[in-house]
This record gives C-alpha cells, structure tokens and sequence, in this order.
C-alpha cells in the first residue's frame, strides 16, 4: 500500500483493550497508521462517533487528537490484515461454559477464528502479536494454525499482554510498570521483537520495556493477575478476622503493608473483586496446573477465587444478620454497580450476585450508579415482578430505602450530603460499607448503623 506511514499496524478487537491500547500508539505515534477492526458493527460505529462504547477517563481526548489522522476504525478485517505489517489480536478470551474444561479453561474460540482469518487474508510476512491474555503455550497453537497452508508467507508470534487496569487506563499506557515483549529465541523471532520494541520506545524509558521468552511473557501475565488478586483475597481473609477481634483492617494493612518486602498497594479490604480478568485468569492458571498433574498447585490458586466467592456472600449475610434477619421487603439502595470506580463495566461485578442475593431474600432493590446503569440492566436480565428500580441520582435513590450498601468506590459517594440522604431514609437506617470509603464515625453520629469492612461495626441498637 503506498502511504506516507512508517509503519501500518492493525489491531483486532475494539474491546477495554484494543481501543485504548491503539488509541495510545497513534497518540503517541503520528507516523504510524493504526487501523482497530471488529466483527461487531455497532461497536466500531461508537468508536467513530461522539460516544465511545467505553468509559475511561481521558480516552475521548485522546482518541479526538488521533481518529481520522492516523487512528482509524473499520469492519473490514480483511482490508485491514492485507494492510498491515504488524497485527495485534485483542479478542475477548473468557472463560469456556461448555464441554471440557466448562468454568475453567479458557474458550479460545474467538482467538482461533482470528489466526485463520490471518491465515485466510495475508499475502505477504506478517507479525502477529499476542494481546489478548492466553494461556502459557498458545503462540505454539496460533503458529500451527498460520503454518497450516504453505503458503510462502511468514508469520511471527510474539507476546505482549496489557496490564492496564479500566479506570486509569490512559496513566497506566502513558507511564507503565513495564511493556512485556516475549519472542521465540530465533533470528527472525528476534527481530520482529525488536520492531514491536521500537514502538513502545516511541515514548516508554527502554529500561521498561522487557523482553523475554514467549513462554516467559504469555505465563507472567496469567501470575501478574494471579498475584494481585491474591492480595485482595489475602486481605479479605483477614478482614473476617478483624471483625470477630475488633482489630481493624485498614490499620493491619497500614501496618503490614509499610513492609517495604510487602508493600502497600492493592491491601484494601472490600466486598470482593471484581473484572472481567482476575477471576477469570486464576480459573485459567488453575486449570493448566490441573492438566500438568499440579493439584497442591492449582488448590492454591482456586482458594484465591473461593475466598472472593466468600467475601461476596458474607457481605450479603452481614445486611440480613444486622438488619434482624429478614430482608423481605425491605428497600435497598446499592450505592454503585460498576466493579470498580472510574469505569462503566460491570463485568464479574460483586454488585451482580449481592443484588442478586438480596433479591432471593425479596428485598426490593434501587441501583443508582455515574456510568454502570446501562450494563447493570442488561446483567440483572430482569423479569416483570423483580421489584428493581435504577435511578441516577443517588439521593432519589436512597429516598425511602431501610438500607444502603456502598459497592463501588466512587469519590462522589465519599461527598455526599449523608446527612440529609438520613433524613430521607426508614429508621433504623443503616450503611453496609464495602468498600470503606464513608467517614464512619460521623455517620454514626448521624444516626446511621455502620457495617464497615473488617472493622467493628458502630451501632445504635
Ligand atoms: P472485549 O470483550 O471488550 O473486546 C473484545 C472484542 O473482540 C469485542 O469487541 C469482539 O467483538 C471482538 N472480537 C471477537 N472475535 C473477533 C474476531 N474474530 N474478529 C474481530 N473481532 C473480534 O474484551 P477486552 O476487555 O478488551 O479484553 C480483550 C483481551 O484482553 C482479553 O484476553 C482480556 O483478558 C485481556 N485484557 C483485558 C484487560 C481489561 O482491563 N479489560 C486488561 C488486560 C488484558
Ligand atoms: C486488573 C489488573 O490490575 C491489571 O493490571 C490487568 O491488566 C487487568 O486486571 C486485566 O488483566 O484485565 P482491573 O481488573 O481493570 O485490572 O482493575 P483493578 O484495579 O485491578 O481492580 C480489580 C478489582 O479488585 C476491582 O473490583 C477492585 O475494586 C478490586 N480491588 C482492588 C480491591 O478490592 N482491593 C484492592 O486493594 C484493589
């Protein structure tokens, strides 16, 4: 293709990934041509108008400064491999819900279809990087596939996972931990390697950009989640704890996190996590430890899940214990659906099972979130008599209800007029905490019964 760009790269998968990741390159990158297709009409239709179909702050400036220039979104997957030189894959990798492996594997449908659409579409030598998050060998699978035609085109395989997390996406692309790049050790593995190098040097410090094995890269990514949510689990273990000792679990973690060996980030207590990849990533971890006969190995990791799995639950049974153990027709209002602030996703959101729950306890049930409500309505696929409202304003919402639970941790919950939402709510009115943002001693002194996380409860009955 005769073009003015140095390089033209194309990214498959216009999801949380794709888009920003690729709307970072072309930022960063006037030179390159970027082009982001997806099977998904509507999806690539958002992505050129003025509502992205993802909330992330500071996405739509970015996106603005580069779509048109050299940052394009198109449907034509074929156009857009024949184009190419480079091609990231950013399908979506959830995990499989049928057949072998059901709950647990990861279902590599999506991932297969795209290597022979590759296969199907290039004409000339192609990189094929690795996005999406895979289990550990499955650039071997991809390569068997794009090797299956001898067709005199070659493919390289490289890995190179995406540790942003939604909500500050756009920091974390800008100035990451590191950019992980993993090849085969061969001369030509090496050099598309440092092709994909020389562009994230565009603007990350080398000594950030790391590079090793594929087996190396694909694995660190699966343990990178594995880790972090293993932290939270770890917490939340000890947050049950706290609240039979009336220890308290923010100071524990103060305390213990101070450990420069420890450190102190990821130790906060909540309701669970939540996201599409954490539980996800375990489950996958834990699977490929099964199929290699490590079953100490994959028990350790699966406690991981059941302790969020826990967490979640003990959340629900903390509201039915405190407010005299019926639930049943009383108006609750979940502070949030989102999984975490600063995102509209509500994918694995705790906020889905403990609304869930509390319907089963026939509680009626008012969900106010910023940016969630949308995706809340489609994941509570509601039938006629579920008595859920979903109202925006969260003093409307909190207006007549006997409780509200703090599930997602939005700034705007921390700077709310409590006060008067107290006025407005069924006495004995209470705050299930879970996240522990709100100043608990003062809504005490409001009135409010205050269930926090791991810590005593404040109570006036
Ligand atoms: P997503 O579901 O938001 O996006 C995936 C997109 O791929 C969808 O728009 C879908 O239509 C498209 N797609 C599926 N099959 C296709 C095909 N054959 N051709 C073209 N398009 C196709 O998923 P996501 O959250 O962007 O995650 C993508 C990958 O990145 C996953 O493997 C995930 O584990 C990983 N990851 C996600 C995050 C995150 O924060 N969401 C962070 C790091 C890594
Ligand atoms: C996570 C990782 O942080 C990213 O590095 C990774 O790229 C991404 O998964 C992925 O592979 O998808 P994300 O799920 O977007 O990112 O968000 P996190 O900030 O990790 O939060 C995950 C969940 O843990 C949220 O529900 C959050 O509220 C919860 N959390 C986080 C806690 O309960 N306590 C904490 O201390 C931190």
């Amino acid at each position: 293709m005769n073009s003015h760009f140095e390089k033209h790269i194309l990214c498959i998968g216009a999801g949380y990934v794709g888009g920003p990741t690729m709307a970072m390159i072309a930022h960063k990158c006037p030179q390159y041509r970027v082009t982001i297709v997806d099977i998904n009409p509507e999806r690539i239709a958002l992505w050129n108008s003025d509502h992205l179909p993802i909330y992330e702050p500071g996405l739509d400036e970015i996106i603005h400064s580069a779509r048109g220039r050299n940052l394009f979104f198109s449907t034509d997957i074929e156009k857009g491999i024949q184009e190419s030189e480079i091609i990231f894959v950013s399908v979506n990798t959830p995990t499989k819900t049928f057949g072998v492996g059901a709950g647990m594997a990861a279902d590599l449908q999506y991932w297969e279809k795209t290597a022979r659409q590759i296969l199907k579409s290039a004409k000339s030598d192609k990189i094929i990087v690795e996005k999406s998050t895979l289990p550990v060998r499955t650039a071997r699978a991809m390569e068997r596939i794009l090797f299956s035609e001898n067709n005199g085109v070659h493919f390289e395989v490289l890995s190179n996972p995406e540790f942003l997390a939604e909500g500050t996406a756009i920091r974390d692309m800008e100035s990451p931990d590191r950019v992980l790049v993993g090849s085969r050790q061969t001369e030509k593995g090496l050099k598309a390697r440092q092709q994909l190098v020389d562009i994230y040097a565009n603007w990350v410090p080398r000594e950030r950009i790391l590079t090793t094995d594929i087996w190396s890269s694909e694995l660190s990514k699966l343990v990178a989640n594995a880790f972090l949510a293993q932290r939270i689990s770890s917490i939340n273990a000890i947050a049950a704890l706290c609240e039979k000792t009336e220890a308290d679990v923010s100071q524990v973690a103060r305390a213990v996190g101070m450990d420069a060996r420890i450190g102190s980030r990821f130790l906060y207590a909540s309701v669970g996590f939540g996201g599409s990849c954490f539980k996800k990533d375990i489950l996958n971890l834990v699977y490929i430890c099964r199929h290699y006969g490590l079953d100490e190995v994959a028990d350790y990791w699966q406690s991981v899940v059941n302790i969020n799995e826990y967490q979640k639950e003990h959340f629900v049974i903390t509201m039915l214990n405190a407010m005299f153990n019926t639930l049943a027709g009383k108006r609750i209002c979940l502070f949030g659906f989102a999984f975490k602030a600063d995102t509209g996703d509500t994918r694995e959101s705790p906020a889905i099972y403990i609304a869930q729950r509390l319907m089963e306890e026939r509680a009626e049930l008012v969900i106010t979130d910023p940016e969630a409500l949308t995706n809340a309505k489609a994941d509570l696929k509601l039938s006629d008599g579920d008595n859920v409202r979903f109202v925006e304003d969260p003093y409307e919402a909190a207006s007549g209800s006997h409780a509200i639970a703090i599930i997602t941790e939005w700034r705007q919950y921390r700077e709310l007029d409590y006060e008067r939402i107290f006025r407005s709510m069924v006495k004995p009115a209470f705050v299930f905490d879970g996240r522990n943002i709100a100043d608990h001693r003062r809504l005490f002194e409001t009135g409010f019964n205050v269930y926090p996380i791991g810590k005593p409860a404040l109570t006036h009955l």
